[in-house]
Order: structure tokens, then sequence, then C-alpha cells
């Protein structure tokens, strides 16, 4: 029998896996042998949990949470709010036109309590909001519907919400291009401003969509460092690793070229040394998926391209990379 991957890490660390209702059924053995956290891929965002104002659909998120409990797997919550993925309902008044200020936090309210209550003490940690800096060099907050409408401020009351209906939960921020260090800088400088208002913020998801050279090791190790300086936990929540650099739109590949999966392999291997190194914070990594046989990545940023980014492969066995993660232990 293989030895679990969440073995080779410290006794109270975390290696999750996202999930959806297709890979809940088709990756089930391989979940529950390797795997001691799940996240919901979609299930648990605003436009599955919440379609209606008045109407909400629980019951594929329901049912990963049954599955976990049923297997003695933690879930980690994802995400309550976000530019994607959430119904124009909310940012609407019935006419159509745009919804006020008021309107728009007391609707964020009432989401935020219905939902985290609802999963209250079974869910340990929280993606509270997601992705709200800017990509854009200069420019700080992402433009999108919150801020326009509830200005900055939307942040703050999103955390507060949150803690008022689960105080034990871990709340986070979570973003991606996390290590280039202009975005850095700007998510330090978020999160220590909502600190300095006191809002209820334990830790910084570092969402770790990479690929085999990008970003440099330097630059994740400096992230690492920044955000660490704040005295919070880090938590690595949507690790994948593309076998395709970014300019790379190639899209007639069956199966990875000669030495992908080594490189895939050594890189699996240096970023989870890193991810030791700083065992202080980081106590959870959460793939974004489990097996080469689905990812987002097969249709993101090049609809309809296999990719490769897990350490187990299309039939669940385990690649290069599994066994030098597991060496390191
Ligand atoms: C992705 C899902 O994997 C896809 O199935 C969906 O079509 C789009 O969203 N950052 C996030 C995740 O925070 O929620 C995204 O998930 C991937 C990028």
């Amino acid at each position: 029998e293989l030895p679990k991957l969440y073995e080779a890490f410290q006794s109270d660390f975390r290696i999750g896996a996202a999930v959806n209702p297709h890979t809940l059924s088709v990756q089930r053995e391989l979940l529950v042998r390797h795997f001691n956290s799940v996240t919901a891929e979609n299930e648990m965002k605003f436009e599955r949990l919440h379609p209606e104002e008045s109407r909400y659909t629980f019951t594929e998120a329901d049912r990963l949470m049954t599955f976990a409990e049923d297997n003695g797997i933690a879930v980690r919550g994802h995400t309550l709010v976000w530019h994607n993925q959430t119904p124009s309902w909310v940012f609407e008044n019935s006419d159509g036109g745009p919804a006020d200020r008021e309107t728009l936090l007391r609707r964020m309210k009432s989401h935020i309590d219905t939902v985290v209550s609802r999963y209250k003490g079974r869910i340990y940690a929280w993606d509270v909001v997601n992705e709200a800096i800017s990509d854009q060099g200069g420019e700080w907050l992402r433009p999108s519907k919150w801020l326009d409408i509830a200005g900055e401020d939307f942040l703050l009351k999103a955390f507060e919400y949150a803690h008022a209906a689960d105080p034990d939960a871990q709340l986070f921020y979570n973003d991606y291009n996390e290590s280039d260090p202009e975005k850095r800088e700007k998510i330090y400088r978020l999160v220590h401003t909502l600190l300095e208002q006191g809002a209820p913020i334990h830790g910084i998801g570092l969402q770790a969509h990479w690929n085999l050279v990008h970003p440099p090791l330097d630059d994740i190790r400096a992230a690492i460092e920044r955000y660490a300086g704040l005295g919070m936990k880090l938590h690595i929540t949507e690790l994948d690793l593309s076998v395709f650099q970014f300019e790379d739109r190639r899209t007639d590949l069956t199966a990875p070229l000669e030495g992908m999966l080594e490189q895939q392999a050594e890189r699996y291997m240096q970023i989870f040394r890193l991810f030791k190194e700083y065992k202080q914070y980081i106590d959870c990594v959460t793939f974004w998926g489990a097996a080469d046989d689905y990812t987002w990545l097969d249709n993101f940023p090049v609809r309809g391209r296999k990719n490769w980014p897990f350490v187990f492969d299309g039939k669940h066995e385990p690649k290069q990379a599994y066994w030098d993660i597991l060496e390191l232990a």
C-alpha cells in the first residue's frame, strides 16, 4: 500500500484537494486515502449557493460535507465575496438599476450569515474575500461591483460578518499572482490595513497557480517571508503546476513531452521543501484538484487543452513528484 500523502507532514498538517460532483465520484478512493482536507471547486460559490435573493441551493455543498465528515476529512470553505461567479441580482434593484450601498451590504451580510452559520464548526477556514487586488501596475483594488457600490470597506465588513457567524473559523484573504513582487506588496498593504482596522482576519491564502518555471522560487520565498511578517497563518489554497509556460498556447499534446514530468517533480520538491522550511506559518496545502484526469487547466487559459498539473496521474497512480515529496518527510 502507498504511504498517504498527508502523512509526509507533521501530524496537524493538512493536504487538501478541490473537488466537484464529478471528481467526488470518480476520485473517491484517491481522495479518501491521500487527502485530509477538501474544498468545493465551485459548489460553495455565491452563484451556486444563492442563485436568487430568496432561494438557496445547498444540495451539492451538503453532499460534499457529508462525504468529508463520513470519511474524517476536514473542509476548507471557498469563497464568500468575489467579483466572479456572483449572480447579477446581488448588484441590482428590481428595476434593473444598480443597487445602493445599504442594499448591497445587507445582501452580503445575509449571504455570509446564512452560509457560514449553516456550516458553523464544520468548516475550519473560509476564503472570505477572493482576488480583490488589481493586477494592473499602479492600480490598487480591482474594479468590481462590490467596490463600485459599497466602497473599500466592503472588505472589512465581509470579515466582520463571517466572524460573527462562526467565531472559531479561521478567516482568509485569498489571491493569485501572490508571489509577484508588486502584487505582493499590495496584498501585504491590504491585509496590514485590515489588521489596523481591527478586522478578524487570520491568514493569507496563496492560490499558487504556478508552472514549471514561474514564479521563480526566490519570489515565492520572498512572498512567504513578507506575509509571514504580518504574523498570520499562510495557506496554499489552489496549488497546481501547469506543464505549459504562460506564452505557450500549443493545443496538440496528448501526453506530456519528454522531460516535463521530471522537471515538474523537481519543482514540486523545491516548493514543498520551501513549505516545510516555513511550517511555523504554513499548515495547509490544497491542490486545485487531485489527479491529472481532471483539472480546470484543461480549459484555462486555453480551452480544450489537456494539462497534467498534479502528483497523481490520470489513472490515480503516483507520479515522480509524489515520491519526491514523500522523500522530504
Ligand atoms: C475555477 C474553477 O476551477 C472552474 O471550474 C470555474 O469554471 C472557474 O473557477 N481562482 C479561484 C478559483 O479562486 O475559484 C477558480 O476556480 C480558479 C482561480
